[in-house]
């Protein structure tokens, strides 16, 4: 696994630090990431509302999906398992809810309230262009991301 970036990780904990509110902190952490990365072609951030994932901040096309059950997509899989999903080929998943025809790969980290309980607070939801294009150096910067998001949004 490549090393992850830790200036970039760096600057998004800053700028999450330094938003005034939960909306601005998750506006600055997708801005930093879709700014600093060619290979993230949408990303934005879902929260999870009852048993309803809601679409937040985002970069990138709109989406049709601005409410996801958690039964449904790769988004509701990421927050019912609680564990962060790389799809290398959305096209030949059966889970996946088409955002945009162009995306071929995604990756959804879930944001947990900070403490031991693991409850889902939302996730980051990535889409690429380009096939396979995550990695496990994608998967832990975006973990770190969403540990720092957590406590803005608990
Ligand atoms: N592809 C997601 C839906 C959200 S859009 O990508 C923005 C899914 O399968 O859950």
């Amino acid at each position: 696994m490549t090393a992850i970036d830790n200036t970039l990780l760096t600057d998004i904990e800053a700028a999450i630090a330094a938003a005034p509110d939960a909306t601005a902190a998750m506006t600055q952490a997708v801005a930093v990431l879709k700014a600093r990365l060619p290979h993230f072609t949408w990303a934005g951030i879902y929260l999870l509302e009852g048993d309803t994932l809601v679409l937040g901040p985002f970069l990138g096309k709109p989406s049709p999906h601005t409410r996801i059950p958690l039964g449904r997509g790769i988004c509701g899989a990421a927050a019912t398992e609680k564990a962060s999903i790389i799809v290398d080929d959305v096209h030949a998943d059966p889970r996946y809810l088409a955002c945009s025809i162009e995306t071929r790969s995604e990756i959804v980290v879930p944001i947990f309230a900070p403490g031991p309980d693991q409850r889902v607070l939302g996730e980051i939801d990535i889409d690429s262009d380009r096939p396979a294009a995550f990695s496990d150096t994608d998967r832990v910067l975006l973990e770190a991301v969403a540990r720092a998001l957590a406590p803005r949004l608990a």
